[in-house]
């Protein structure tokens, strides 16, 4: 998968070099690409905002830099793949799961982060009338720029990507996963030693029968589902609880 990202801050997607994406990269199985919106500017200070019309506080990223970076980057692809253009945005669609389980799916993704106050407009028109392109938020709260989500997304995306993940069931069962944990949350996990500051762990954990572990397992889900997102629950089908329980 390739995925590029143009932004006036470049150091800000360092942490892409390392773990998990940065393992990905170095085996070749994602291919980032970080430019310099500035590049694409002509004038002695390279100039990426101005004021907003209609007046307002704050500034607006100008149309052209983005135009020619957007420009320049779909053009280096290979003629043949087209890019999905992510606009991270708050007043974007919620970033999911089943969105990044969708996106892990295409070869090419374009993050545009802006700062200020947003990109002008014409650009997001321009850029949807060509190819796919989603406005996306990463949650209901208000950031200083796009940068922190796209290493967001791009976390969750890239440990989807086949062979990324050591053990390609760990995100079978990931909180949120499509037909995962039923659409819970994942419950609690322990590792070594049996008892740690007079806490032991969960006897089932050491019965190694595997059905009751299941379904220990499936019961934490729905308490901790319950008591931090209720809105989970309710909005389930009540007879996929029944499946489950057969299932287990
Ligand atoms: N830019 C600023 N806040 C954001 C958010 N919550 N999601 C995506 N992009 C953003």
């Amino acid at each position: 998968m390739r995925l590029d990202v143009v932004t006036i801050f470049p150091e800000y997607l360092e942490p892409l070099n390392l773990s998990l994406v940065g393992k990905a990269r170095a085996r070749g199985q994602l291919d980032v690409r970080v430019h310099d919106l500035r590049e694409w500017t002509h004038d002695r200070h390279n100039t990426v905002d101005d004021t907003p019309y209609g007046g307002g506080p704050g500034m607006v990223m100008k149309p052209e830099p983005w135009g020619e970076a957007l420009d320049a980057v779909i053009a280096s692809g290979d003629g043949e793949e087209r890019p999905v253009v992510v606009v991270p945005t708050p007043g974007g669609e919620p970033f999911t799961q089943e969105m990044a389980v969708r996106l892990a799916e295409r070869p090419w993704l374009v993050f545009t982060p802006a700062r200020y106050e947003g990109i002008d407009r014409r650009v997001v028109e321009e850029y949807a009338r060509e190819y796919e392109l989603l406005e996306v938020s990463i949650g209901d709260y208000v950031l200083a720029g796009g940068e922190a989500p796209v290493l967001v997304m791009t976390e969750a995306i890239a440990r989807l990507l086949p062979g990324v993940l050591g053990n390609a069931e760990s995100h079978r069962d990931d909180s949120f996963a499509p037909g995962g944990m039923a659409g819970l949350l994942e419950g609690p996990v322990y590792t070594k030693p049996p008892v740690w500051r007079g806490r032991s762990i969960p006897e089932v954990l050491l019965s190694g029968h595997h059905g009751r572990i299941a379904r220990w397992r499936r019961d934490e889900a729905l308490r901790r589902t319950a008591r931090n997102r209720p809105d989970l629950i309710a909005g389930r089908d009540p007879a996929a609880f029944d499946r489950d329980d057969r299932r287990i």
